[in-house]
Formats: structure tokens, C-alpha cells, sequence
């Protein structure tokens, strides 16, 4: 066995997300000692690329109970309803502490900008210059942080397993860049990870988002749930050798419309919402119109909207370095994995099935998004969570838990674990195969196969190579989300079953997995 190195802490916060540097700006202003530890850099998270915005209730003509309402429509029954009104709720609470913290959002001569995306009955999406709001969110929550000397922030650090004694979370076993071990050993964790497009071929996700959250959640015993709900971006840049990137929701908010090849308007068609259809419906119909026109892509047109280049900077210089010019041009686009409703199960407080291991952010699922995530809710998420969670490890007293003696053999790179970059690829394309925007028992029953014959790496850690075992948690977590998926025999939200398209009353209710 080797000897770790260990470091102590009161909090350990695993990401730096919203929800990672809300929960570790709460924890230490009130006087916790925090350590933030990321795989990548801190500025490798979903919520620095987000564009849209932050849902919250703010305009003159809304309120907490019609956000509660829209976002328990697009939750299609499986919602937590207390949950959404704490979140609603707490959240807007937090928004404002954001600002205070020196985010700055969107003015006009109106007051704060209110966006539309999609299934909001009002305009209520804050954003900041125009498309950036997510960068403008971790700009303001690290300048916070930065500025607190009880926060040790710790880039390149990957969390290899949660280190868990009878059920009770004591810290994370990290391997460093350079291949060291360490443990860090702290009296909570907070698990805010982020999401897992990177599981499909196309993402609108950065290259971090793995889901690896979950996959080391789970091996280490706690309760996953809701895994078979992946929501798809209806509107991700599409065209040959072009990086995958966001078309926000809101440009069709602004007035954008979706045209086929042959350009013709579709969605009217397909809901009586037509380009604000919740995104799973226009997600299937582009899919649908693309299939029909041997398409790759669906094209947006955004010529309705007036100063689309002041309201959408980020969108528009991106799409003007791939050759498309936004102000005459349609945008040639398609769906994309964007983000994942299930996750890590906690309770109203944000803590899991393991005592101490506490979840925020897109890892978790705390039944705010139900079957389907409302545009825009996830940031609100995160901001709640960071302060519930906080609350929560300050009202049970911050006290210094008993640690075990944590050994460690030595870990080696699996000799029967090579060329990972090509499994990577066989793992995406089953996932975008079988168990992406449209599923089936045969693919599912295929993909289950594709599981089971690899089911002997799932719990193999003896392995110390940062990519091989990012490669085995993406096995674990495609293959939670395919056994979900192959029990719901219904259609609901983010899942859609070929041969099951009827949403059944049955099935309301939760596919919970535990090791
Ligand atoms: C978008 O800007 O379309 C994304 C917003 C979201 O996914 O919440």
C-alpha cells in the first residue's frame, strides 16, 4: 500500500460551475474552510458557456406562481413541486445576491432585459452582454471567491473515487496532473460536477462534461435517479468540420423560425407553440424533417430579427469565423446533447443517499427538472442549491467527523485498457445510436448488450491514468442511463420510445438505481 498525501478541509467542492463557486462563496463567507478542486481549469465548466440566460421572476407582469406552473408543464408530471417552488423562490433570492456580488446583467431603458425561450408564458431570461450570461456569472462568483483567503482553489486535481465509511461521505481521493495521489479529507463534500453530453457524438458541452459526477457517486453507494432523461438542444451549430456550438434558444425567442432544406417553416406542424415547442418536440420534429430531406441540418432563419448582432455578439462572431454571416445568412443547425435532468438523488437539502455527501448543479437531481428542464432553470438551480446546502452543513454544526485511516494500493495503467480514444467512439456512437433523441427496445436491447459485455471494467479502478478512468466513468454512466431507459416503456419529456409514444399515467413515478 502507499502512503497519501493528505490535505483537511471543512468543505470540499468538486467543480466551479454556478453551483460549485455559489456553494463555496456561501461556505466560506461564513467562515468554513473550502477547498475547490477541478479537473481541467476553473474556467472549464457548462455554466461558463451558457448563453441564454437565468430564468427568474422578475417582470412586472410575472410571479413565483407562474414560473412554478411553466416549469411543472415542461417537467411533464415528474417534478418535485415543492422543490420548484423553493428554487423558484430561493433563487430569485439569489439572483440578487449575484448582483450584489457584482454580476452585471442586461439594462434597458425598461429596466433589467427580460429574454423568451422556449415554454415560458413570460419574458423572464436575465442575460448579460447579450449572449455571455454564463461567462458574466463565473467572472463575478471567482473575483468572490478569489477574494477570500479561506478558499484554496485547486486546478488539474481529478477526483478518482469519494472516500465513504459507513455511509458517511470523509473526503475524495485525487489524482493530480502529475500523477500523484492525494486524499483530501473534509467534513462535507460537495459534488458539483456538471453534466455529460460528452457521452454523445454531437454536445453543445464543453469537453469536460463527462459525467463522470455520477459515475463516482454511485460506485461509492449513493442513489441515482431519473438517469434515462437527457434533454437534447433543439439548435446546435451544424455544418461539416464546424465545432460543435450553442444557437440559443433565445434567438428563436427573438423571433428566429426553423426551415427545412427545402425552406420551409415546419413547426407549425408540429405544436401550436411552433419554435417555442418544448425542446424535445422541436428537437424530434428537426430530426424528423431531416431524416425526410437527407439533411444533416435544418436551417435557422434569424432575418426577423432586428440588430441580431447587438443582441447576440458571442452567436454572431462565432458563426461569422465558420463563414456564416447572421445577418444575411440562414444558420445550418441540428440537435445536440445538452443536458442531463437525472442525476445524483438528494433531498430538499441538497444532500445524497451518503450522509455528507452533499449535490448541486447538473450531477444532481433534486426534482426541479422533472422529465424535461425548462430553459434556463439550471443556473437558478445551481444559485439555490449553493446557499441551501450551506445552510444545511452550517444548521448541523460543521463538525469534524472522524476520519478513517485510508489506504491506497498502488494504481497502475490497465494493461487491457488501451487505444481509449477509439472506445470513446464505439461508447458515443452507441449512446447517439440507441439511446439518444429516439429509442427503441431493439437498440436499447443492443446497447444493453454493448453494457454487459463490458461489465467487468465498471468497478475496475486499479488503474492510475486520468484517461482510463474518466473512460470508465463514462462507461458506468451511459450504461445507468441505458438500463433506465430500457425499463421506462413510455414516452415522457427528455425520453422518447419509438415503440412506446404514449405517455402512460403509470409510469409517474421515479427509476431509482443504487450499486
Ligand atoms: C439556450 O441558451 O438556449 C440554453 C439555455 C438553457 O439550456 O437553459
Amino acid at each position: 500500500t502507499k502512503e497519501l498525501r493528505q490535505m483537511r478541509t471543512d468543505c470540499l467542492v468538486i467543480g466551479s460551475g454556478v453551483a460549485g463557486l455559489m456553494a463555496a462563496w456561501n461556505a466560506a463567507h461564513a467562515g468554513l474552510s473550502v477547498v475547490i478542486a477541478v479537473k481541467d481549469t476553473l474556467l472549464d465548466s457548462n455554466t461558463n458557456k451558457a448563453q441564454g440566460g437565468i430564468a427568474v421572476a422578475l417582470g412586472a407582469d410575472d410571479s413565483l406562481d407562474l414560473h412554478l406552473a411553466d416549469t411543472l408543464v415542461a417537467g411533464a408530471g415528474l417534478c418535485d413541486e415543492e422543490t420548484v417552488k423553493i428554487v423558484v423562490k430561493e433563487g430569485r433570492k439569489e439572483v440578487k445576491e449575484l448582483m450584489n456580488l457584482g454580476a452585471v446583467f442586461d439594462y434597458d431603458e425598461n429596466g433589467i432585459c427580460l429574454g423568451r425561450e422556449g415554454c415560458h408564458c413570460r419574458n423572464r431570461v436575465i442575460h448579460a452582454k447579450g449572449d455571455a450570461t454564463g461567462a458574466e456569472v463565473v467572472r463575478a462568483l471567482l473575483a468572490a471567491v478569489k477574494a477570500l483567503p479561506n478558499i484554496k482553489l485547486l486546478e488539474h486535481h481529478f477526483v478518482v473515487d469519494l472516500l465513504v465509511e459507513d455511509n458517511i461521505c470523509e473526503g475524495a481521493l485525487i489524482l493530480h496532473k502529475h500523477k500523484d495521489l492525494e486524499v483530501i479529507r473534509a467534513n462535507s463534500v460537495i459534488l458539483a460536477s456538471g453534466g455529460l453530453g460528452q457521452l454523445y457524438c454531437h454536445t453543445t458541452n464543453p469537453d469536460g462534461a463527462t459525467g463522470s459526477g455520477v459515475a463516482i457517486a454511485y460506485r461509492a453507494g449513493a442513489e441515482v435517479m431519473d438517469m434515462e432523461f437527457v434533454q437534447f438542444h433543439p439548435t446546435s451549430l451544424a455544418a461539416p468540420n464546424i465545432p460543435n456550438f450553442l444557437i440559443s434558444e433565445a434567438v428563436r425567442g427573438a423571433g428566429g423560425v426553423l426551415r427545412n432544406a427545402k425552406g420551409e417553416r415546419f413547426m407549425p406542424r408540429y405544436h401550436e407553440l411552433a419554435d417555442l415547442a418544448p425542446r424535445d418536440v422541436v428537437a424530434r420534429a428537426i430530426f424528423n424533417e431531416m431524416q425526410a430531406d437527407e439533411s444533416d441540418y435544418v436551417y435557422l432563419d434569424v432575418s426577423g430579427i432586428e440588430n441580431i448582432d447587438r443582441h447576440f455578439p458571442t452567436i454572431t462572431a462565432t458563426c461569422l469565423d465558420y463563414g456564416i454571416n447572421v445577418m444575411k445568412d440562414f444558420i445550418p443547425v441540428a440537435p445536440a446533447a445538452h443536458y442531463m435532468m437525472g442525476g445524483v438523488k438528494v433531498d430538499r437539502w441538497g444532500e445524497s443517499s451518503i450522509e455528507r455527501l452533499y449535490c448541486s448543479g447538473e450531477v444532481s437531481c433534486t426534482g426541479l427538472h422533472g422529465a424535461n428542464r425548462l430553459a434556463s432553470n439550471s443556473l437558478l438551480e445551481g444559485l439555490a442549491y449553493g446557499k441551501r446546502i450551506i445552510d444545511r452543513i452550517l444548521a448541523k454544526g460543521n463538525v469534524e467527523i472522524k476520519h478513517s485511516e485510508w489506504e491506497y494500493n498502488e494504481l497502475r495503467k490497465a494493461a487491457e485498457l488501451t487505444d481509449i480514444q477509439a472506445k470513446l467512439q464505439e461508447l458515443k456512437q452507441v449512446m447517439t445510436n440507441y439511446i439518444g433523441l429516439i429509442r427503441c427496445q431493439d437498440g436499447l436491447m443492443q446497447a444493453e448488450a454493448f453494457f454487459n459485455a463490458k461489465r467487468e471494467f465498471w468497478f475496475n479502478r486499479e488503474t492510475a491514468d486520468i484517461e482510463q478512468i474518466e473512460y470508465l466513468n463514462m462507461l458506468m454512466t451511459s450504461a445507468l442511463i441505458c438500463s433506465a431507459a430500457n425499463m421506462r416503456t413510455e414516452s415522457r419529456g427528455g425520453h422518447y420510445r419509438s415503440d412506446y409514444p404514449e405517455r402512460l399515467g403509470l409510469w409517474r413515478k421515479h427509476i431509482i438505481q443504487r450499486k
